[in-house]
């Protein structure tokens, strides 16, 4: 079953800054692959789980659709050393008509959880949002996935549905 929740932003969202952790977007196709495994491995073991998908999936449901850009898909980098940064989560800013920001297949290693990855990448979406004059951002996810309720909860958001 679907689960909506929310967030009505009353000033702009703070990034609090992590030690070995930064955020870009996204850089051209050979990230169309990097969104993909990333997707792929952080919801293995979801539960109802997901389809996997290509990249012509990706290219259908995101790059195609009319409200992505390349600056609306965010990926968190981790420092392993050695100048070697390695892709652990990612976000996508969708746009619902008429103009209602959706948080769209947020995703974290498994590897990298609960060391604010997921934070990071929620406060990158929750500050273009407030960039763009929005103020309420919503996201669906299901009742199953309740590591993700917790985590929407803890971020402030309600559940409306
Ligand atoms: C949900 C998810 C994105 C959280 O990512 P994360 O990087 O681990 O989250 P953070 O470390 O930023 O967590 C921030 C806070 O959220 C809460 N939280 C996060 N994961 C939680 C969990 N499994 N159980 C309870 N609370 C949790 C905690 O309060 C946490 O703070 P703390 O670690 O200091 O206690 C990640 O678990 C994930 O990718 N899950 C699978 C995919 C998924 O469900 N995506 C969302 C689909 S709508």
């Amino acid at each position: 079953m679907v689960v909506v929740l929310s967030k009505v932003l009353v000033q702009e969202p703070q990034h609090v800054p992590f030690e070995g952790l930064g955020v870009r977007t996204f850089q051209g196709d050979p990230d169309i692959n990097t969104w993909l495994q990333v997707r792929e491995h952080s919801f293995a073991n979801a539960l109802p789980p997901i389809r996997s998908w290509s990249p012509d999936d990706f290219h259908r449901e995101i790059k195609n659709r009319h409200w992505w850009q390349p600056e609306r898909t965010w990926f968190a980098e981790m420092d392993e050393g050695s100048g070697h940064q390695q892709v652990v989560g990612t976000v996508t800013l969708s746009m619902r008509r008429p103009e209602q920001p959706v948080v769209h297949w947020l995703a974290v290693l498994p590897a990298a959880r609960r060391r604010g990855v997921g934070r990071l990448l929620m406060v990158q979406l929750e500050r273009e949002c407030w960039r763009l004059g929005h103020r309420r951002i919503v996201v669906e996810s299901e009742t199953g996935w309740r590591e993700a309720t917790a985590f929407y909860e803890q971020m402030g958001y309600e559940q409306i549905a």
